[in-house]
């Protein structure tokens, strides 16, 4: 139930090519730089805030955008600072502001403040959030907004620091914490680091606002006391305690993210963070932005440990697989090596027995029978309808695979073709396209594979799993009619246990 999901792809759009910061780019040293603090006020009963300040080494000219912040991510809503709780000054004094609402460049609904004279010396900005009150009836949308959890608040950058306007100029960026109307044992995270130290990275507006941070009296993982993580750069954070043993999800998803870094290459030693958030409305769910998740739970009946780790699984491969061409069918990629490969990289890393994949959320779909293109228009309105390329991507993926090892005698699978559009995508984010995967299906199984892929998001004939799809200790049964359900099954004689069934 990721509600944003064809969201949170368009933003991996948005961003593929500059978001992620740039190791290797050449040091340049003179990007302006961008200092932010910020100032949580925890000590105060039911009316927490929190201050930043923004000191910008920037000019603007007169009449000039200073900064803009969107109203509404996806109709969740920002801090909507007005001319009262966002002030900015330089070195000749307070500027005045003129502020005004339109559509910003990433199609939000978005407030502009732009200064009335040339500005001189660096520019400071002031602003005041204060965490959104909720309504317990409000529809859950995606986690972008500011909440109080605890004895803290929680969300996106996105929805919490305005920036200048020009979004393909890099900047070096500084965030850091000021705990002094904190509690004693408060910590600050932020999806590139934690606080209260300065943190800094280099890169576009998208690098620094498609965040996630937490701050205040929190638990960790890992923790002080527990056992050593694997993952040096994975952590989780969260500041109520949730119905489900956090603890446990946390190492279990350590444990996944570290077999699957080694599995993509990824040596890249940026951090993956997931936050974890009490929702006072009805429902869960989970958003993704860069290198980030957070995960939103209501009570002990609407989410189960098992539910979470697959969730998380899920959430954490969209970090490597990629198409920078986000369609229809792309969606069908990108939704169903997520699907794929968490499933598949959790049961070769045993994590899970092949109970988990099961397909009649797929089968038993209203809309199974959409086109990829249909499913995809309606997704931001039908949860059902956005589910579609999960499970067909899935089974499509898991066909590519049965095709690819019968070809190969078994020296090769989907991994073949996956992980060298990933060192496509690497080398070159223009070619990180459909096209570029179509070349690939060409390349390995010819042009057959090409028109497959175009017939497979036609949503008819009812996509199967292929005879041998999930290798040589399971069959493809029909164990249900009208609607028809496909499901891999054991055969004969064969269980989780057998030797030589995983692929
Ligand atoms: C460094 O940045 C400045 C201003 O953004 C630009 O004019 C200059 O060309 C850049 N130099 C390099 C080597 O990228
Ligand atoms: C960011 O760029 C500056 C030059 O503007 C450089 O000195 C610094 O090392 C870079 N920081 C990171 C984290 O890459
Ligand atoms: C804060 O809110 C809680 C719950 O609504 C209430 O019980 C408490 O009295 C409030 N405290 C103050 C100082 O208003
Ligand atoms: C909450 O705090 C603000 C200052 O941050 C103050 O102006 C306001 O009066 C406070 N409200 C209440 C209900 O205490
Ligand atoms: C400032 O911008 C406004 C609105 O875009 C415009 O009407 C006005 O002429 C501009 N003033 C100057 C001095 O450029
Ligand atoms: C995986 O775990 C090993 C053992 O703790 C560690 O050395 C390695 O750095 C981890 N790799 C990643 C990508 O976290
Ligand atoms: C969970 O569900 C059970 C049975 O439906 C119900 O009795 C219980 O009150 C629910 N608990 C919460 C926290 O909503
Ligand atoms: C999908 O189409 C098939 C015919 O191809 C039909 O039998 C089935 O009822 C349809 N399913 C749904 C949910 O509309």
């Amino acid at each position: 139930m990721i509600w944003t999901k064809a969201f949170a792809l368009s933003l991996q759009l948005a961003c593929a090519a500059t978001c992620a910061p740039k190791a290797s780019s050449p040091v340049n040293s003179t990007l302006p730089s961008i200092d932010v603090e910020l100032t949580p006020i925890l000590d105060v009963e039911n009316n927490t805030s929190l201050n930043g300040e923004l000191v910008m080494d920037i000019h603007f000219a007169s009449n000039e955008t200073l900064l803009v912040l969107p109203l509404e991510m996806a109709n969740a809503p920002s801090a909507q600072y007005t001319t009262e709780t966002l002030e900015a000054w330089d070195r000749l004094g307070q500027l005045k502001l003129i502020q005004s609402d339109g559509t910003g460049s990433d199609s939000q609904p978005s407030r502009f403040w732009a200064v009335q004279r040339a500005t001189q010396g660096p520019v400071v900005v002031r602003f005041k959030a204060k965490p959104r009150q909720i309504d317990p009836d409000v529809m859950v949308g995606p986690l972008f907004d500011i909440r109080a959890n605890g004895d803290g608040l929680l969300g996106s950058t996105w929805a919490l620091v305005p920036l200048p306007p020009d979004d393909t100029a890099e900047y070096q960026f500084s965030l850091r914490w000021n705990l002094k109307h904190s509690p004693q044992d408060a910590k600050a995270a932020w999806t590139w680091g934690e606080g209260p130290a300065p943190v800094t990275i280099n890169g576009t507006s998208a690098t620094f606002l498609y965040t996630f941070w937490a701050v205040g009296s929190m638990s960790t993982y890992p923790g002080d006391s527990d056992s050593e993580p694997l993952s040096p750069d994975y952590s989780m954070y969260w500041l109520e305690q949730p119905p489900f043993d956090v603890d446990a999800t946390a190492a279990f998803v350590d444990k996944f993210f570290n077999y699957s870094s080694i599995f993509w290459k990824d040596t890249s030693g940026e951090p993956y963070r997931v936050f974890i958030r009490r929702n006072q409305e009805t429902g869960t769910g989970g958003t993704a932005l860069l290198r980030s998740f957070t995960f939103g739970w209501h009570d002990a009946n609407s989410t189960t440990q098992d539910r979470l780790e697959l969730l998380l699984s899920h959430e954490i491969t969209h970090n490597w697989p990629q198409l920078n061409d986000v369609n229809a069918a792309g969606t069908r990629y990108t939704e169903g090596t997520a699907e794929y490969y968490s499933l598949r990289l959790l049961w070769r890393n045993n994590q899970i027995s092949t109970e988990t994949y099961l397909l009649e959320a797929y089968y038993l779909n209203p809309y199974v029978n959409l086109t990829d293109e249909d499913a995809y228009n309606q997704a931001w309105e039908t949860r059902q309808a956005q589910r579609i390329p999960y499970g067909r991507g899935l089974i499509y993926l898991t066909n590519v695979d049965a095709q690819m090892r019968a070809i190969s005698d078994g020296t090769e699978s989907l991994d073949t073709i996956v992980l060298e559009l990933l060192d496509i995508c690497r080398a070159s984010s223009s070619q990180c396209t459909e096209a570029g995967l179509l070349k690939l299906l060409d390349k390995h199984l010819g042009q057959g594979a090409v028109e497959e892929y175009h017939t497979v998001g036609t949503g008819q004939p009812l996509i199967q799993p292929l005879p041998d799809s999930l290798g040589p200790c399971f069959e493809v049964v029909e164990t249900q009619t009208g609607p028809s359900v496909f499901q891999w099954r054991f055969k004969n004689g064969k269980d989780a246990s057998s030797e030589g069934c995983q692929i």
